[in-house]
């Protein structure tokens, strides 16, 4: 809803208050192929190929719809956004209409010609992602030759057009033992900014949960090593650790919080408030074809069903937490615990808490099973 729109409805002071305020970001997963098959995706398993992506001029006005609703920054993302040969079309409404532009790319099939296109319609900044800093592991984990040195390159090109870069890694017990060296190729490579994710686990990830999980001691090492870097790197590199679940006492507030930062839209162009949210019994899931995003954000019944802290259960509902973490994970409640309105397992007041990180332990301590990598076409094994 637009300011005019409520000048032209007979909508009273009260009514507009109630209403969750405009999200601030959307995750517009424009296709979910994508020539990296990473064991840790957090694309669906089964991808239905019937589901159409949504065309340029859709996607065009889903920009416009974004920014009518008050979004600020939209994240192109995938899947791999550089397949989509109508990006510049897409990027170019969204820079039109005013919109932070974040291209979210593992940079493989770029070229500089289209680097430095995208740069000229206005694109505000780039997040590249990498697997490994070394080079012969960073295929093994992608699954793919060759990726790190066309990595490099593209961190190259993004400076050389005076673009900010984040340098995105999925951290996990095949690289973190690297997490030094990973931070030393942000700063080498021009980052002004790193991601160490350490796995979320749904969708493809939990699939490999036993074949990604490191132990506890790697993980507080990891974090020693990242909060270190961070002082001596201060006015250099910003650090943005997303922390290992399994080996923490209380949940973080997964997207922000359900329904009040982030909307995710799909590549057919479902309108969700977690990328894995389809798992959720009874979730009705709004599509951008049938419904006007503000409609969805506001109304939706997906983004109403865990909003705000009405539906908490205890401990959550009198924790002075809930408007923190907003009790946490709901995708990860109901893996664990088969509740969706449960406590999150990560938070030690949970009753799956315990359990949920011995689990973790367990499977740290014993050999890594293969991967079973990410495909459009069902998965593939690689032994090792
Ligand atoms: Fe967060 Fe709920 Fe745990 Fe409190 S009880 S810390 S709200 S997850
Ligand atoms: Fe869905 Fe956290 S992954 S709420």
């Amino acid at each position: 809803m637009t300011i005019s729109d409520i000048a032209s409805k007979d909508t009273s002071i009260e009514e507009v208050c109630e209403r969750p305020r405009a999200p601030i970001g959307l995750l517009a997963e424009l296709t979910y192929r994508c020539p990296l098959q990473c064991p840790y995706c957090s694309n669906p398993l089964e991808i239905n190929r019937s589901d159409k992506e949504l065309s340029t001029s859709e996607w065009q006005n889903v920009m416009r719809q974004a920014a009518d609703l008050g979004i600020l920054q939209i994240h192109l993302s995938g899947g791999e956004p550089c397949v989509r040969q109508d990006l510049e079309q897409i990027l170019g409404t969204a820079v039109d209409v005013g919109l932070y532009t974040n291209l979210i790319t593992s940079g493989v099939t770029l070229t500089r010609e289209r680097l430095e296109g995208l740069a000229k319609i206005g694109l505000d900044h780039v997040q590249l992602s990498i697997q490994d800093v070394e080079p012969e592991n960073a295929d093994f984990i992608s699954n793919y030759k060759g990726g790190l040195e066309k990595k490099r390159e593209v961190a190259r090109w993004v400076k050389e057009l005076g673009l900010p870069l984040t340098l995105n890694v999925v951290v996990h017990r095949h690289n973190i033992e690297n997490t030094s060296a990973m931070i030393d190729f942000a700063v080498g490579n021009g980052a002004g900014r790193i991601e160490l994710a350490h796995v979320q686990y749904y969708a493809w990830a939990l699939k490999n949960r036993a074949a990604l999980i490191p132990t506890r001691e790697q993980f507080y090492r990891s974090v020693k090593i990242s909060n270190e870097a961070k002082e001596r790197l201060k006015g250099v590199l910003v650090f943005d650790v997303v922390a290992h679940d399994q080996y923490a006492m209380r949940p973080k507030p997964c997207m922000g919080g359900w329904g009040r930062n982030l909307i995710d839209i799909s590549p057919s162009g479902k309108v969700m408030p977690c990328q894995a949210c389809e798992s959720i019994p009874g979730i009705e899931i709004d599509n951008v074809r049938v419904k006007a995003l503000s409609d969805i954000w506001v109304n939706g019944q997906a983004f109403n069903m865990f909003r705000g802290t009405s539906w908490m259960k205890e401990p959550c509902r009198s924790c002075e937490r809930r408007e923190i973490d907003w009790g946490g994970c709901r995708c990860q409640a109901l893996s664990v615990s088969g509740d969706a309105n449960a406590t999150d397992p990560a938070c030690q007041l949970s009753p799956f808490h315990e359990e949920f990180a011995a689990t973790a332990g367990r499977e740290s301590q014993e050999p890594s099973p293969p991967f079973i990598y990410r495909r459009m076409g069902g998965p593939a094994q690689h032994q090792f």
